[in-house]
């Protein structure tokens, strides 16, 4: 339980170790998100980070980027800026939305966020970032002591907020290192002085961006200073699989581990007990297209095309599918790409019926070679084979 906190929050009932997925920027969101829940099942998950100044400002897709489902619990809203004021008012926003979690990204090295003194510039500015923390937390505060929502909150809100219980939500950070060097010990105390439920270590340094390898030893080095303060460490760099973050954990001595990248095209990754082959794999690049269509509208389909890019890898004929699925406009798109796929496989099982003599067989093959004519048609038949 932290200072702020008369009920425990939900970090400190998470399983030990714990694996999350790590927030990242037009990938985390909640269609990749609620697949990631149906076939990952990860620890918990964070959203991508959303602008206070956009939030503040009412501005549609902040907002937007603020929806989630109850499958994706327990689930953290990550917010940046600049300003502390900001902070103040998107922590009452984010309570008022039902997330489990408010989290401040001091880690981003993108220079239209450090750029502009957000993210990862913060650690250069440890008086702003104590500020951020102080200012994140007197909303959250606001937010459930049942106290009136400040005028900027209030306007950005619904009337039927007025309806929700309200409940204490833990603070937390996601940073890295340090800025140009690692300055791991003097960040460490600035950060534990303000007592947050958590820190994310990312183990890079502002400078280095995504380059090098995650240092390990330093974020070791982080659970050390941590230690019996009552924030938790969770560790973050470069971690490929679900065994790799059980084997950090035990060489670090981190609380849990944030998997980001190695999770794109492979949702599931968070559950060791879950395998998949081709035909499953693709399945389930359809039902995240369908849902990325039901959830973000079809004028947005752009977004989920990297999506199904990453999901076509590793297997027989996977660039020829991926050439083709990039450019996919539609979830109706997808599914006529895959049909042949499955066409092939479930032919071969219902040619074998119809040699029986199974009617239902019959009835099978007419409406896939019906599929087939609509890839025809539309012109995206190409060559694809299926794996084996
Ligand atoms: C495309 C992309 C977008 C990202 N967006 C965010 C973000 O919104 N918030 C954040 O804290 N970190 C963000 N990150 C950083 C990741 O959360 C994570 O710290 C980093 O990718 C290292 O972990 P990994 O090696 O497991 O990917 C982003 C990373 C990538 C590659």
């Amino acid at each position: 339980m932290d200072d702020h906190q008369s009920q425990p929050s939900f970090w400190t009932k998470l399983p030990r170790p714990f694996v999350g997925l790590a927030p990242m920027d037009g990938i985390t969101d909640a269609p990749f998100r609620q697949i990631t829940a149906r076939y990952g099942r990860p620890d918990l998950m964070m959203t991508e980070f959303v602008s206070v100044e956009a939030l503040c400002r009412g501005i549609p897709n902040a907002l937007l980027d603020l929806t989630f489902d109850e499958i994706e619990r327990p689930i953290v809203a990550q917010i940046y800026g600049a300003e502390p004021e900001d902070f103040f008012h998107a922590a009452q926003i984010v309570g008022a939305l039902k997330f489990d979690g408010l989290d401040i990204n001091m880690g981003c090295p993108a220079k239209g966020v450090a750029g502009r003194g957000c993210g990862a510039a913060l650690i250069n500015d440890p008086g702003r970032a104590v500020a951020i923390l102080r200012a994140a937390r007197q909303g959250l505060d606001v937010w459930a002591e049942g106290e009136a929502l400040s005028d900027v909150a209030a306007s950005i809100l619904p009337l039927s907020v007025g309806f929700t219980p309200r409940r204490s939500l833990p603070l937390s950070v996601k940073t890295r290192i340090g800025y140009d060097h690692v300055q791991i010990r003097k960040w460490m105390n600035i950060l534990l002085s303000e007592r947050p439920a958590a820190i994310t270590l990312h183990g890079r340094t502002l400078k280095q961006g995504y380059g090098g390898a995650a240092c390990w030893e330093t974020i070791a080095e982080a659970a050390e200073i941590a230690r019996g303060t009552g924030t938790l460490i969770v560790g973050n760099g470069d971690v490929a699989s679900h065994e790799d973050a059980l084997n950090r954990v035990r060489e670090t001595g981190v609380d849990g581990v944030l998997i980001g990248r190695a999770a794109l095209g492979r949702p599931w990754i968070f559950n060791p007990a879950f395998c998949t082959d081709t035909q499953q794999t693709l399945q389930i690049a359809l039902e995240h297209a369908r849902l990325f269509e039901v959830l973000r509208g079809m004028r947005r389909f752009a977004g989920m095309r990297k999506h199904l890019g990453w999901y076509c890898r590793g297997f027989s004929g996977a660039s020829a599918l991926r050439a083709q699925m990039v450019r996919a406009t539609h979830a109706r798109e997808v599914e006529c790409l895959l049909a042949p796929l499955q066409w092939a496989e479930v032919m071969t099982s219902s040619q074998a019926l119809v040699q029986q003599g199974h009617p239902e067989a019959l009835a099978e093959e007419y409406r896939l070679s019906h599929i087939m004519t609509d890839v025809q048609k539309i012109g995206l038949s190409g060559t694809l084979f299926v794996e084996g």
